[in-house]
């Protein structure tokens, strides 16, 4: 099966703090993968690093099947990023950002016009009095993620997408997304909603701090209401096998 992400031994260390110490990866094409960890596992760090938002401390990356660098302007052009941070830029009106991302993303006047009318009418952000600065947080991901999207990117990275996206907007997000792999291109996408990544994944990697791999594997039996078999345990959903391999916090606050 051919690769869309192939990670090799990433590091990345911000001064004395080590993010991801060692991670090792392969996402097939055409994946609806999951990259799922607690808070300050490394996610977004990795995500940074695979799409060039990040200088990587060590190791290598290959996307659809090419050597991966900060550099690398031509495959940054067939991948489309939501980063954790969103990325906006904040004083434009919303058509006037995706304008600028289409046409950044080397597609013609026409096409990029077309596509921001289709995006902002299917998002339901038509609502051009407002910069982007005065969004409401919901508004200003769908923004985001129409700019991830707009230029058919083959390989999609998105970071928490549908945290603070109201369930008819996550319903359509869902909807595109499952199209878009049914093209057999790809998707590595974080979330914490493991209900969501239960439903929407084919399969899911977990981490845990410094980016340390810890189960990888196929979740589609889930949706079939079969169980996923660790360590002489079965797990009919991702909530409880994601809790035993990160650890379960219990906290009891006296004054609560
Ligand atoms: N700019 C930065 N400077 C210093 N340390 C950072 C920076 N960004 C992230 N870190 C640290 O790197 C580690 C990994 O952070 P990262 O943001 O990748 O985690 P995450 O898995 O995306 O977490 P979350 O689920 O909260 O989004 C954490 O220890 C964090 O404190
Ligand atoms: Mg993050």
């Amino acid at each position: 099966m051919d690769s869309a992400i192939v990670i090799r031994h990433l590091a990345k260390e911000y001064g004395a703090v080590v993010a991801v110490e060692d991670l090792s990866l392969t996402v097939p094409k055409g994946a609806m993968f999951g990259f799922l960890g607690p808070n300050g596992s490394g996610k977004s760090t990795t995500i940074g690093c695979l799409t060039g938002l990040l200088d990587p401390s060590g190791g290598e990356m290959e996307i659809l099947g090419e050597r991966f660098t900060a550099e690398s302007v031509g495959l940054k052009r067939r991948m489309g990023v939501m980063p954790e941070s969103l990325g906006l830029f904040e004083p434009l009106y919303a058509h006037e950002f995706l304008a600028f991302v289409g046409r950044m993303f080397g597609l013609d006047e026409t096409t990029t016009r077309a596509r921001v009318t289709e995006l902002l009418a299917a998002l339901e952000l038509t609502d051009s009095s407002k910069t982007l600065a005065e969004y409401s947080t919901g508004m200003r991901k769908r923004v985001a993620f129409a700019a991830a999207v707009i230029h058919a990117p083959e390989v999609l990275f998105l970071d928490e997408p549908f945290e603070s996206i109201d369930p008819a907007g996550v319903a359509l997000m869902k909807q595109w997304l499952r199209r878009f792999t049914e093209q057999g291109r790809t998707v590595f996408i974080t979330s914490h909603v493991l209900e969501t990544v239960e439903r929407l994944c084919g399969a899911v990697a977990i981490i845990t701090s410094p980016g340390k791999l810890v189960w990888q594997g196929d979740i589609t039996v889930l949706a079939a209401d079969g169980a996923i078999e660790y360590d002489g345990q079965q797990f009919r959903a991702l909530e409880p096998l994601f809790l035993r391999l990160t650890g379960e916090h219990y906290a009891d606050l006296k004054w609560l």
